[in-house]
């Protein structure tokens, strides 16, 4: 029997399954049932002719999702760019098994059915497990094609040897679905210099070795020592967005409130309870070249903190409260050249108007709103943005999971031109 332990970095992974028409695609659905059972959310795409070798209804149970084929789906309109949701929503990309066929449309850049223009898409790393006869896997044209794969820091799995579909026997077999496994986590743990340069990554070299300061989480206002002001917020964006920018080479320090989030790889974290906490510890490093506050800093906390617990008494008690420093507020007084300071703005009503407003009052170059909803919000795994900037623009975000509005976020300020100097 196999153990889910070993794949627990799998968990509430978001995988995208490329299958292909090749006789190994029964393969696939056993792939498919191990990565669910070790907690991975995964999505298939299938190519056209997958469906000959194994059904999208098999396909389909196991993955608990519907298999996806058509890059213009008639049925479901507008989702004709779902390619580009599908390829930033996904954390890993498998191609398995992936055809002679496929592999040439990846390597020439081939966008004609859903799986490779998702591939074109993605920015997560992407592992092909080549499957082919072996006279075909040895042809130089596939060889070519698989190492401008590998050129474009793709991860591809060697072939096994066996019998093959022609009856022959020799190199070209699909690895078995437990070592395919094992080539997802090394895929999912490479380190972010590992990572597939894509279409787009040219962005990242805008942040590399810049020092990026990410806020995160809720304060705590302590009344007494057992008591204290806060809200909901999880920490999920900020911490997003830290691991997003140390994967774009960035320098990053993480200011977090309390929150129950591993530290991203190569993020330097301070962990704060109260406001003025974290306002010390931002500026201590006020010198970074972009501050990002995403942290729902308290407004108020309480004019004074009981040394004891205070006891009930009968009737009314009332709670004084003073505010609380404005961090961003403080920064853009004393903010250095070329300093790009980024605010979020939670809002229930008057979302447009209220942003513009403090991207104005407290002198940002750009602030993420983000209206109160089911889908948005605190504690959601989903946020809807609309991102304002300095310059004007104004761009609606629709919803997406929190890592992928803050790839977003780090495109759009990565793109922007540098501050003119105060
Ligand atoms: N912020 C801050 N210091 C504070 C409060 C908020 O730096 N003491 C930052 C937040 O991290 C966020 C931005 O300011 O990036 C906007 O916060 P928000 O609380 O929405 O705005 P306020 O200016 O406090 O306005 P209001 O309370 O009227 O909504």
């Amino acid at each position: 029997m196999t153990s889910s332990k070993p794949y627990a970095e799998l968990r509430g992974r978001h995988i995208l399954l490329g299958v292909c028409g090749g006789i190994a695609a029964y393969k696939s659905v056993e792939l498919v049932r191990l990565l669910k059972k070790a907690g991975a959310d995964v999505q298939v795409l299938a190519t056209p002719d997958a469906g000959r070798f194994v059904t999208p209804l098999t396909l389909g149970t196991v993955s608990e999702r519907p298999v996806l084929t058509d890059l213009f789906p008639e049925a479901e309109e507008g989702s004709w760019t779902r390619h580009v949701t599908l390829g930033r929503w996904a954390d890993l990309l498998v191609v398995a098994p992936a055809t002679a066929q496929t592999l040439a449309k990846i390597a020439g850049g081939f966008c004609d059915n859903l799986l490779v223009a998702t591939v074109l898409s993605a920015r997560c790393p992407i592992l092909v497990c080549p499957a082919m006869d072996e006279d075909m896997l040895a042809h130089p044209a596939t060889q070519r094609n698989l190492n401008t794969l590998r050129s474009c820091g793709y991860f591809v799995a060697p072939t096994a040897y066996g019998p093959l579909a022609s009856g022959l026997t020799g190199q070209g077999r699909l690895p078995e679905p437990e070592e395919i496994m094992q080539r997802v986590r090394e895929a999912l743990a490479a380190g972010p210099d590992d990572r597939p340069a894509h279409p787009g990554a040219e962005n990242d070299d805008r942040l590399r070795n810049k020092h990026v300061l990410v806020t995160a989480g809720p304060t705590r206002e302590y009344v007494d020592p057992v008591r204290f002001l806060s809200n909901p917020s999880s920490g999920k964006m900020g911490f997003a967005l830290a691991e997003a920018a140390a994967r774009r080479g960035a320098r990053v320090t993480l200011v977090s409130g309390p929150a129950q989030l591993d530290t991203p790889a190569r993020v330097e974290r301070i962990d704060v309870e109260t406001a003025e906490e974290m306002h010390d510890a931002v500026m201590a490093h006020r010198a970074a070249d972009i501050v990002i506050m995403a942290a729902a800093v308290a407004d108020y906390a309480p004019k004074e903190r009981a040394l004891q617990k205070i006891k009930k008494k009968n009737g009314e008690m009332t709670l004084r409260l003073r505010r609380t420093t404005d961090i961003l507020y403080a920064l853009q007084q004393q903010r250095s050249e070329g300093q790009l300071l980024v605010g979020f703005a939670l809002e229930t009503s008057d979302g447009l108007e209220n942003a513009r407003r403090k991207l104005r009052e407290k002198n940002l170059d750009w602030i993420a709103l983000n209206m109160l909803a089911a889908d948005s919000g605190f504690e959601t795994e989903t946020n809807r943005i609309t991102l304002l900037g300095r310059d004007g623009r104004e761009e609606t975000v629709p919803a997406t999971s929190k890592r992928e509005a803050a790839e977003i976020i780090l495109d759009r300020i990565a793109s922007a031109p540098d501050r003119p100097a105060a």
